[in-house]
């Protein structure tokens, strides 16, 4: 097992890649606190993991709320004494060009995405510090590559690369810090992400042919990155953004 009783924090765990993340973790001996706001979806993936390892909690709230992140932190430190690493998956789309976007919308994605980041990084690293210390953020490929309305998407995503090679610097060789940055995987995001353009069901096919490897990504291909980053295997990983995405960005 490559996370034997070692203990996580993942966001954005009650769907797509952060559900097939924490069942892997679960399933590699991790002990875990897992997040998202939909208590339906979140008990669901909870009795999941339970099959797999008692050691879970579903932990229902807005991680753009500075206080969700603190109490993530202190259930994991209550429940099992320490807190080996996070991964900060949650996000959202916040689609709408710059002139139209509203303030709301631009903050609210600025909060989910990002500033989340900084709060789960800002509550947790004390903690890190006393472990071997793991920090995954799941970027994307649209930090370093634009889509049509999705501005404070790309922003949030380049910003958190920024920011996770910086928290490396200032951290190692404590704590190692990584971005993943997936290309099209087949989520609900990815369909909700088609919205931006005029026919959504051919911007997916479009986005699959793209590939090298003519599929989309699948939230287990993600898991597995996300989980070697998170073990020994990647003990000599830090400050970097691991691109993962079928190959699609050398053929745009
Ligand atoms: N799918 C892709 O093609 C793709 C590509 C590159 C990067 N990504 C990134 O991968 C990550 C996971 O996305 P996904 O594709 O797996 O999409 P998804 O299935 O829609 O999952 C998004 C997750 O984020 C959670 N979430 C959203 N806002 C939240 C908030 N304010 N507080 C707490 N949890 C919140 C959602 O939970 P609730 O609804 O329960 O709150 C859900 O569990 C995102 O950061 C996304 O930007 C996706």
């Amino acid at each position: 097992m490559k996370l034997k009783n070692q203990v996580f924090i993942i966001t954005g765990a009650t769907s797509g890649m952060g559900e097939s993340m924490a069942i892997l973790f679960a399933q590699e001996g991790a002990q875990l606190v897992i997040n998202g706001r939909n208590v339906k979806r979140g008990k669901a993936v909870e009795q999941k993991i339970k099959k797999i390892t008692s050691d879970v909690s579903f932990y229902a709230g807005d991680i753009a709320q500075p206080s969700v992140n603190k109490e993530l932190v202190e259930l994991a430190i209550t429940k099992y004494g320490k807190l080996n690493g996070i991964v900060t998956n949650a996000g959202i789309l916040g689609l709408g060009r710059v002139a139209e976007i509203s303030l709301d919308d631009w903050h609210t994605t600025l909060n989910t995405n990002f500033n989340s980041f900084f709060y789960l990084c800002k509550y947790s690293i004390p903690y890190l510090q006393k472990e071997e210390g793991v920090i995954i953020a799941n970027a994307s490929i649209a930090a370093f590559q634009s889509f049509p309305q999705h501005p404070i998407y790309c922003a949030s995503k380049a910003a958190l690369v920024a920011l996770v090679k910086q928290i490396a610097l200032d951290y190692g060789p404590k704590i190692r810090a990584n971005a993943i940055c997936p290309g099209p995987v087949d989520t609900p995001l990815i369909w909700a992400s088609a919205k931006a353009f005029p026919d959504p069901t051919q911007a997916v096919h479009n986005a699959k042919e793209s590939t090298i490897l003519k599929r989309l990504g699948t939230p287990d291909d993600i898991a597995k990155l996300c989980l070697f980053l998170a073990s020994q295997d990647a003990s000599w990983i830090t400050g970097t953004a691991i691109t993962i995405d079928g190959g699609i960005s050398i053929t745009n």
